[in-house]
């Protein structure tokens, strides 16, 4: 097992497959990620079934890929079926504008809830905020999802004067679909112009929603980072993410690889270990991971406090969200 010094045993890992995107949220890939990492600096399908047999060896039960965007891999399919024949529960996290290619794939590898990040449900918005044209595509994309009977998470990245006011529209959505809609509270990073008054703290998505549902809590598993609720006679449920009002470290059972193969122990620490470089030079990584985490922080990497008021995005020792991957 991989315990932490708060004893928070970590059963949870994430794969970052790269670092670029088929997108261009600013909030996650800053100006100046033009240039993104070599491939041969990137771990290998290979490396990556060696390092996740090796975490799974030490008690992780779930996976999940991320980026950037994963499925611009070339080697996605290859990578999701090596990871498939692992005894964990795999799962994804895709914006969904290539997810009709995979679909049959994903059903055969067991995948059977993803993450999907959607911003607003305006088209037009969803230009202004990605500069690409995709939202019909994304959207056509969920529904085939639905139809296969897959799970799906919506991810809502709330910034104050661009996408609150839609709240209330994605709840309704919940009405008639069965998707699970996740409100994230915007989150500092290098170079993502992040502002303490663009956050939309976790209290007033609240108190939007109240003027316009009636809703229950529901039970909330133990490491979830998302609190559940759900509208009397809805399908679907939504959830809040409050990453930045109210952290949720206490239960953390996440570590993170980056798609270059350094682990991270938190999405804002400070500090990464190198692990590809190990592995590449026949070194047992195992006392890397335990080190690794010995590092972590009781909360937030150490960096962010609760009060965020004073945070300054650019001087946070970290990488963009792009490069560490969600
Ligand atoms: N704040 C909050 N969430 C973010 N994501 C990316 N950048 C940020 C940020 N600055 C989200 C993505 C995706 C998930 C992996 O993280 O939208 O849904
Ligand atoms: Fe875990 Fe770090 Fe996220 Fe807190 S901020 S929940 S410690 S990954």
């Amino acid at each position: 097992m991989l315990t932490d010094r708060f004893h928070r045993v970590h059963d949870y890992l994430r794969i970052s497959l790269t670092d670029s995107c088929n997108l261009r949220c600013s909030y996650c890939m800053p100006d100046e990620h033009i240039k993104c990492m070599p491939h041969s600096s990137l771990m290998s399908a290979e490396e990556i079934e060696i390092m996740a047999r090796i975490f799974v060896d030490h008690g992780v039960r779930k996976i999940r890929l991320t980026g950037g965007e994963p499925l611009v891999r070339k080697e996605a399919a290859d990578i999701i079926e090596r990871l498939s024949a692992l005894p964990v529960e795999l799962t994804i996290t895709t914006n969904a504008v290539l997810a009709d290619q995979f679909l049959d794939q994903f059903l055969s590898a067991g995948i059977r809830s993803l993450n999907v990040s959607l911003d607003t449900l305006h088209p037009e918005t969803f230009f202004a905020l990605t500069r690409r044209d995709n939202w019909h595509r994304i959207w056509r994309n969920l529904e085939l999802m639905l139809e296969k009977g897959l799970r799906v998470k919506l991810n809502t990245v709330v910034m104050k004067g661009v996408n609150e006011q839609e709240l209330p529209d994605f709840v309704a959505l919940t009405r008639d679909l069965p998707i699970h809609s996740r409100f994230i509270e915007f989150m500092p990073f290098q170079g993502n112009q992040w502002e303490h008054d663009r956050v939309f703290p976790a209290a007033q998505m609240l108190a939007l929603i109240s003027q316009k549902f009636d809703f229950e809590k529901l039970q909330d598993a133990k490491n979830d980072t998302a609190r559940k609720f759900q509208v009397y006679g809805h399908k679907g449920t939504f959830a809040i993410i409050s990453t930045m009002s109210e952290p949720f470290c206490a239960g953390c059972n996440r570590m993170r690889l980056t798609a270059d193969g350094k682990m991270k122990n938190c999405l804002f620490s400070r500090s990464e270990v190198d692990l590809l470089g190990a592995l590449r030079k026949g070194e047992d990584i195992v006392p890397l991971i335990q080190y690794c985490l010995d590092l972590k922080e009781e909360a937030l990497g150490g960096q962010l406090r609760a009060d965020y008021d004073h945070i300054e995005a650019d001087k946070l020792q970290n990488r963009s969200m792009i490069a560490i991957g969600g």
